[in-house]
């Protein structure tokens, strides 16, 4: 008898493995982790003491509705609570949208380079991925987005800011972009840095979701409210998307403790968002002195900066990780560094000065 493998689904054959952020050296002098774009403060002890107590019951499943969790952010955000979908991490959300709008023949359009798993999780969905390549200045081309749609388009995603270049586009281009949008194609505002965004001009997405029913925003605990380890995210949508959401999800997907945290971080915000202010006062340090030592960065509203080192890519992450900080390379493209500790970001630094004297 002849062995074969079990048939697998063709579309995952060219789909790459979706890549972590490298960790930091275990057992050197100093390590620092500077390439999830993750908060580097420890949990609040409120959220810790949240988490402690709900570990007790981890022997039931969660609350598959995540009742506590959906009435908080609907309070929060002053949205119905049908509008909220959760799920594992927005990644996960971001997945269950494609499953419910798009397959085999449909298209998906995002910029690029953006955040990595959109190729991955479009290729899973067996819809086709339309890369618009962002401008030169590294911000989403939106008049060449909306000159990509065709009528089999079925999802857009912006990604505000953006994931890994930091750029942020503002309102009044956002605006005419979903204006040229049809009604029934699904705009997916991912805002996973929204808390870091100073720029008043560009636009809280959730403001823009109000009166325009093909736009979802994407959120999440995993940067600002430093839960990333937990997976938490959501979306707020209006029905029928929202309720395709609940259809998609992982049954159980949001543990508990993730619930309990996520509820407990919302309480602490003001606590939590003094911290955000803190990173958003250090990336205007990282970033002057970027400049000042003679390199182009954009102008990031998130909590990283973005390198455009092309071929030298690899050497400066590699001077980096000498030094002290794994930062995140795109090998020929550029360099994301994620805003840590003050240590840190002075290791780095360091690391940018002596290699710009090299050059
Ligand atoms: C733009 C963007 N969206 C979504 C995510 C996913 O975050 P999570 O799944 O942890 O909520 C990330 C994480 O890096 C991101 O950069």
């Amino acid at each position: 008898m002849s062995e074969t493998s079990p048939k697998l689904r063709a579309v995952l054959d060219g789909i790459p493995t979706y890549k972590p952020g490298k960790p930091a050296a275990a057992g050197g002098p100093v390590a620092y982790k500077l390439s999830s774009n993750e908060n580097p403060y420890p949990p609040l002890p409120g959220v810790l003491e949240g988490v402690i107590a709900a570990a007790g019951n981890f022997n039931r499943y969660p609350d598959m509705a995540c009742t506590g969790l959906m009435n908080e952010l609907a309070n929060r955000f002053g949205v119905p609570v049908s509008h909220i979908a959760t799920g594992t991490g927005s990644v996960g959300v971001a997945q269950s949208l494609l499953q419910a709008t798009s397959g085999p023949g449909d298209e998906v359009i995002y910029a690029w380079r953006s955040f990595e798993a959109y190729p991955i999780i479009t290729r899973i969905s067996g819809a086709t991925a339309v890369e618009v390549p962002l401008t030169s200045g590294d911000v989403h081309d939106l008049d060449a987005m909306a000159e990509a749609i065709t009528e089999r388009t079925r999802l857009i995603f912006v990604c505000n800011p953006n994931n890994p270049t930091g750029t942020a586009v503002r309102r009044a281009e956002l605006e005419r972009f979903l204006d040229r949008v049809p009604s029934d194609v699904l705009v997916v505002l991912d805002e996973a840095y929204r808390e870091f965004v100073r720029d008043e001009e560009v636009p809280d997405g959730i403001e823009l979701y109000r009166s325009r029913p093909n736009v979802t925003v994407l959120r999440t605990f995993s940067k600002a409210y430093g839960l990333a380890g937990l997976r938490v995210g959501f979306a707020v949508a209006h029905e029928p998307v929202a309720a395709a959401l609940r259809k998609t999800a992982v049954p159980f997907g949001v543990s508990q403790l993730a619930q309990d945290a996520a509820v407990a971080s919302l309480r602490a915000e003001d606590e939590l968002l003094g911290r955000v202010g803190s990173l958003v006062c250090e990336r205007k340090r990282v970033y002057e002195a970027l400049v000042k030592q003679g390199w182009t960065v954009p102008d990031t509203q998130a909590n990283f900066v973005w390198m455009r080192l092309g071929e030298r890519t690899a050497a400066f992450a590699a001077a980096c990780e000498k030094a002290g900080v794994v930062v995140r390379p795109f090998p020929g493209e550029g360099l994301r560094v994620t805003i840590g500790e003050d240590e840190a970001n002075d290791i780095f630094l360091h690391a940018a000065e002596a290699f710009r004297k090299e050059l």
